[in-house]
């Protein structure tokens, strides 16, 4: 397979799958292979996701960071929006891509490693979902500049990290993890429509275990 970046299209999202040159190393990518007969995240929506859509009008275009097998893409996608979605994996985008031929819903998916982003807005929800971690803390402020000037007025943000409460390191993988107030200072000058800490339990290397993590939903005034 050749390798070369994902050209955006007019619209700004990528219609096809393409590797990277140079991928940052993630050990999901390494799952999903491992995992041709099943979804690692399962096929539901995760709650933020839930709580995402119900902030967003119908037909809206929403940007997935991170979507992984695609399963928040695909059900925001069946709630009708415009969705892309985004992740360095591109055994995750063909995990993802066979989900949303099966529901039914035409995705674009774009292969591509943070804080890179071959996409030009305005979007009307910027998600993730436990991805932006994985982005070295001294880019993440240019990264998220660069979503909130994506961002169309009204439109909102929403976003789950890992913080450093609980540190759990699985898989070998290398992560950020978020300090205290660093993603609420991200969005100094929007409406805060909720931010709250909690623990979420995990057990994808066969251990339960719990991660601590922040949430955020937010309003570009
Ligand atoms: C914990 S998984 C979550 C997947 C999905 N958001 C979900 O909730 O089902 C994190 C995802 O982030 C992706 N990822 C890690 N680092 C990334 C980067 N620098 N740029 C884009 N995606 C990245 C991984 O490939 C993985 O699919």
């Amino acid at each position: 397979m050749s390798s070369r970046r994902p050209s955006p299209s007019a619209d700004g999202a990528v219609g096809r799958l393409a590797p990277l040159e140079r991928p940052p190393w993630s050990p999901w990518g390494r799952e999903y292979v491992n995992t041709p007969d099943r979804f690692i995240w399962g096929t539901r929506p995760s709650a933020l996701a839930r709580e995402a859509t119900e902030l967003t009008a119908d037909g809206a275009r929403v940007l997935d960071l991170g979507c992984g097998e695609g399963r928040d893409s695909v059900f925001l996608a069946e709630q009708g929006h415009d969705v892309v979605g985004v992740d360095l994996s591109l055994d995750g985008l063909r995990k993802a891509q066979h989900l949303a031929a099966d529901r039914g819903v035409r995705v674009p998916w774009v292969c591509a490693a943070l804080p890179d982003l071959p996409l030009r807005g305005p979007f009307d929800l910027v998600y993730s979902c436990g991805s932006i971690h994985y982005v070295a803390r001294d880019a993440r402020g240019a990264l998220f500049a660069r979503l909130r000037g994506l961002t169309r007025r009204g439109g909102h943000h929403a976003h789950v990290v890992f913080t450093e409460r609980r540190i759990y390191r699985e898989k070998s993988e290398v992560v950020h993890y978020f300090t205290p107030d660093e993603l609420r200072d991200a969005y100094r000058g929007w409406i805060i429509l909720r931010h709250e800490e909690g623990l979420i339990p995990c057990a994808q290397d066969g251990v339960r275990h719990v991660h601590s993590v922040e949430t955020l939903l937010a309003e570009r005034p």
